[in-house]
């Protein structure tokens, strides 16, 4: 009876997730109320090869949640990106100064799959200078700046493959409104080349 009901709690996706929870360090509770954790599932599928990118990664809560979930076949693999402290002009600055990396590396070794992940401690601009992947997932929420924003969303789309998903946190910022601004000039820009599949707070895209 015990064994059954253990099964059926590991096997519900959101109590699943609400379990792995404990294991993790975190300071910040962004992922708990994401559109992401709520809606991939309906676009991703988490038995098929998922090739993931992440860029920005914080603590890691958004990274374990796609390791946890999203790349359980043989093949798939988990890139992050974020450079943390590890330059001056980071604008997330004072997000970082109580060890939030040091809860990211301990989340990604103690989520699974943690030998399908790569990370890189960089900007994006410099991991897209190097990388020759090709991605079926991008989740991008690093830097707020408008230009970084601009080239996170230009660079990713070229590394994006035929109908893969490109999915962007603060559409809706309740702030100034910048990263909705330039969002939307993207979406002008390539008009034609993508569909939106979510919108609200986060805005995601499937490539055409
Ligand atoms: C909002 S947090 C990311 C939250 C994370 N995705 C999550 O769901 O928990 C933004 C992150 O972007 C990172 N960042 C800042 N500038 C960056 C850059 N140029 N390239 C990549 N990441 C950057 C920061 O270090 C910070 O950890």
């Amino acid at each position: 009876m015990l064994k059954h009901f253990i099964i059926m709690l590991q096997n519900n996706y959101n109590l699943n997730i609400i379990i792995r929870m404990c294991v993790y360090k975190y300071t910040k509770t962004w992922f708990t109320h994401s559109e992401l954790r709520y809606h991939l599932v309906n676009f991703l599928d988490k038995s098929k090869e998922n090739n993931i990118l992440e860029i920005g990664c914080y603590e890691g809560l958004t990274s374990v949640f796609l390791a946890d979930n999203f790349i359980n076949s043989k093949k798939s693999s988990l890139t992050c990106v974020d450079p943390f402290l590890h330059i001056d002009n980071n604008d997330h600055r004072q997000l970082l100064l109580n060890g939030e990396e040091f809860n990211f590396d301990y989340n990604i070794s103690n989520c699974k799959n943690t030998d399908k992940i790569t990370i890189y401690k960089i900007t994006s601009d410099n991991f897209f200078e190097n990388n020759n992947k090709i991605y079926n997932f991008i989740y991008i929420d690093g830097c707020r700046e408008p230009d970084f924003l601009k080239r996170d969303m230009e660079n990713s789309f070229k590394f994006l493959e035929k109908n893969g998903i490109m999915w962007m946190d603060d559409y809706y910022d309740g702030g100034n409104g910048d990263s909705k601004r330039v969002i939307d000039d993207f979406l002008e820009k390539y008009i034609g080349y993508y569909i939106v599949i979510h919108k609200g707070y986060q805005l995601a895209i499937r490539k055409l």
